[in-house]
Parts: C-alpha cells; structure tokens; sequence
C-alpha cells in the first residue's frame, strides 16, 4: 500500500504534524536527512507505525508515495527549503504537489510560486506549536486552489476545528497569501505576549506581587473576556516552580527574548504598506530592546533601578489588557486588509479570524466576536464595530490609567502605550500634521491641501522667512 503523502524533516513540528496526519487515518511517508532521526521516528510511533512508512533516500520517500503525489515540506524557512525543492526537481512529476507548510518568508513563497518549478506548489502557514501540530493545528494555505482542494481532505481531518464546530483550516488566496496571514498572526503573538508581559511587568514591579498571585489573576482572567491560550500559559508559567531551586520559574528566566524572524516581518510589511501596526512594531522593538542585555545593565547602573509602585487593582489591568488588545487586532486586521488590496487577493477577513479561533497561538475567546464583527462589515475598522467601541469605551479609562500611571513610576510599557497613541490618534479628526505639511512645504515647496478647500497650495513663506 502506497502512503497517501509524504513529509520532509521531521524537526519537532514535522514528527508532529505527521503523527497527526498518521492518527488521522492516513499512510504518511518520511524522510530526514539524517537517517538516525527517521528511524527514531518511526520507533517511537507505537501504533501509529503501521501507518508510517519511514525511507531513507528522496528517491525512496518519492516512491513511497501515491500518485500524484503530495509532499510536505517542515524544514528551516528560507535557503534550506530551496535546496530540498531543488533536490525534489528530478524526482518528481508535472502533477506531484509540494507544500511548504514552514514559517517561510511569504515573498520567497511568492516567487517560488512564480518560478518554473517542475512541480505544482503550494505555500501553507502551520500555527499551534508542536501540541498543535499534534492534535490540531490553525492552518493557512495559500497557492491555487485546485491543488488546496487535492490535500484539503488531509489538512481538515488534522486541523483543529473552533468549539462550534467550524474548521480552522483554509485556503487564504494565491501563492503567498497562506504565509503572509501566518506572519501577521505571529506578529499579533508577539503583541498579545508584550502587552501580558507589561502587565506582569506592573503586578511584579509595581505592585510587588509574587508570581502565584500572579498566576492566580491570570488563571481569573482566562475566566473572562481575555479568555486565552497566551493568558493560560502565562498562569501556567508563572505558577510553575524552578526544580533547581525551588523558585518561581519566571523568576530564574533571563529577560532576554528570542526570536526567529517573523514578527520583525510583519513589521517591515507594514512599513512597506504604510499599515500602522504600532503595538506589533512595539513588541519587535522591545524583544530587540530586551536582547540588549549588556546596555540595559550599564543603563541600570548609570540611570538607577527603574520602576516604582504604582496604585492600580488587578481589574484595571484587565481593563486595560483588553483594550489593548481590541487595539492591536485591529491594527493587524486593517494591515491585512491594506496588503489584500495591494497585493490583489481577496483575503477573507472574517474567515481569518474564524481560523485563529483554535488550534493556534493567538487562540481567544475575544476572536469569536472579532469573526463576527469583520462579518458584519469587514471594511470597517475593528473599533468602529459596535462590540467593540463599546467595549472600547469602557476599557479605554483603565488602559490610560494604567499607561499614565506606569509610565510615571517609571515601567516601560511600549506596546500598551502605543495602542493607546495611535488610538488617540484615530479618533481625532483634527491631528498635528497641518504643522508637519507647512514644514514640508516651507522647505520643499511640496504644497498642502486647504481645510477651506480653496486653490491655493502654497504658504507665504518667501515673504514671512
Ligand atoms: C506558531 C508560532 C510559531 C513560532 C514560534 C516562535 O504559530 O505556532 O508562531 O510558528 O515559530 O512561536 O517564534 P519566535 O521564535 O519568533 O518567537
């Protein structure tokens, strides 16, 4: 019996993933470059081994596989995914579909999607960590839809599926619409962590909490609106004890963040779409702050120990959490709606929120109503939703209480602030940038629009400069 598809490394999200597709009833056959991995694999599966095929050659995995064939791809994003589809090229047929289910760079998902590959392709973003690609990942493709269709019935019985039933698993546009809604989800991750931090930031510092209480605000508010994965392991995290020396986990963690590249992306992107993601491009900037381990040591020592007390009750915090993350999501869908304009797809904005409602990291309650506001109106920005501007309205006064408040004893709290800026921002129809057109137009003759709507572009300045 031939395997129904193949999979190509088998890194912790790869043996999930193909775990899951062999629990899920379907013959997979592996490869891994180093053939000790795949025979480790394949020991391990206990009775899911009948349903793996483990090869130890390309040519074997190829042959492993029924036609027309259908193979995975979960290496490192970037030059490693060239090499293996130019090593898959010889081995394959016209009708053979690769896909590249990696955190890859959507434009490099674009132009393999361009270039003359003797294979179809199809891009597909993968989000749930290695639980998720276990049990049921949130799933992004992207490429045509014809060869979506041809692995659709594999990726809906291994994805996760929302509590009303709903699968999380779709196709999102062409070529790399899949990884392009992959990257602004991990660029709303690393927001929805930044604005969780602060927030420990200010129980922590500001309050001077011990990270059980901690855990047990969070643990109360995974009870409410901000009912999520990233609020239940941030409870999980903090009530965890170090085995080494019987202290709080968070507490013997360096504050030094990691990251592989894709929230930076997602910044860049917006940049390039002139798509205002400020709590998003807070949280990079903060994780690249955070690396600066040495700097912010000698800053310490010059400038003394940073944050003091602040009086704020664990509602507030919520409060202000929740509109902090109102403001982000919204930030992240308008830059989706922004590149779908731009790059003519025709992104399905609710849908998206449909498919992040489980299986992936960003998982939340708060998603739920998010699908149904964009369905509502999905050019309409998120806080003008009806939900949401009330909500808004009244979470608003906690998240300035909050900011202004931390802010003056000193915690840096970059993306919280920078939600509220550029919600100040939106909601004013009268802005600053009069003064910022009279600049460029006294130095650079670059001209301005009249509030009077009168033809005249130009200022004196010749004569008052
Ligand atoms: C997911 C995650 C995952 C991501 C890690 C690490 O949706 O499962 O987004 O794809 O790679 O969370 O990302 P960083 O190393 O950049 O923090």
């Amino acid at each position: 019996q031939q395997a129904r598809i193949g999979l190509i490394g088998l890194g912790t999200m790869g043996a999930a993933l193909a775990l899951n597709i062999a629990d899920n009833g379907f013959p997979i056959a592996v490869w891994n470059r180093t053939t000790e991995v795949t025979r480790r694999f394949a020991d391990a599966a206990g009775d899911l081994a009948t349903r793996i095929v483990p090869t130890e050659s390309l040519q074997d995995l190829v042959a492993a596989i029924a036609r027309p064939r259908a193979i995975i791809l979960m290496v490192p994003a970037g030059q490693a995914v060239d090499d293996q589809l130019q090593a898959l090229a010889p081995l394959l047929e016209a009708d053979d579909l690769v896909i590249d289910a990696g955190n890859a760079d959507f434009h490099d998902t674009n132009r393999r999607d361009a270039a003359d590959l003797p294979f179809r392709f199809l891009g597909m973003g993968v989000s749930g960590g290695e639980e998720g690609a276990r049990h049921g990942p949130a799933i992004m493709g992207g490429g045509r839809a014809e060869d979506w269709d041809r692995v659709a019935p594999v990726m809906t019985a291994i994805a996760a599926r929302a509590d009303d039933g709903t699968l999380c698993a779709a196709r999102m546009g062409d070529a790399g619409a899949g990884h392009f809604v992959k990257m602004v989800h991990n660029g709303i991750e690393y927001a929805d962590m930044q604005m969780i931090a602060e927030v420990y930031g200010l129980m922590r510092d500001g309050l001077a909490l011990e990270s059980q209480a901690i855990s047990d605000i969070f643990a109360r508010w995974n009870e409410g609106t901000l009912s999520s994965y990233l609020i239940e392991i941030s409870a999980k995290v903090t009530a965890a004890r170090d085995p080494l020396t019987g202290q709080p986990m968070p507490d013997v963690i360096l504050d030094r963040a990691g990251q592989k590249g894709t929230g930076r992306w997602t910044a860049i992107e917006a940049q390039h779409l002139a798509a205002p993601i400020p709590v998003i491009e807070a949280a990079v900037m903060a994780r690249n702050v955070s690396a600066r381990l040495e700097e912010r040591r000698a800053g310490q020592d010059r400038f003394g120990a940073a944050p003091g007390p602040v009086a704020l009750d664990a509602d507030a915090l919520e409060r202000a959490l929740i509109a902090g993350k109102i403001l982000c999501y919204a930030q992240g869908f308008t830059m989706i709606a922004r590149a779908s304009e731009g790059f003519g797809w025709t992104l399905d904005l609710p849908g998206i929120a449909r498919v992040w409602r489980a299986g992936c990291i960003i998982r939340s309650a708060m998603l739920n109503d998010m699908a149904d506001a964009l369905a509502q109106d999905p050019g309409r920005n998120l806080v003008l939703a009806p939900f949401f501007a009330d909500l808004i309205e009244a979470s608003l006064p906690a998240l300035r209480q909050v900011v202004s408040q931390g802010i003056a004893a000193g915690h840096a709290l970059p993306a919280l602030a920078s939600g509220l800026t550029w919600f100040d921002m939106m909601r004013t129809a009268r802005g600053t940038a009069n003064l910022i057109q009279a600049q460029r137009d006294f130095f650079g003759a670059h001209g301005f629009d009249r509030l009077d709507g009168a033809d005249r572009h130009h200022g004196p300045w010749g004569q008052s400069a």
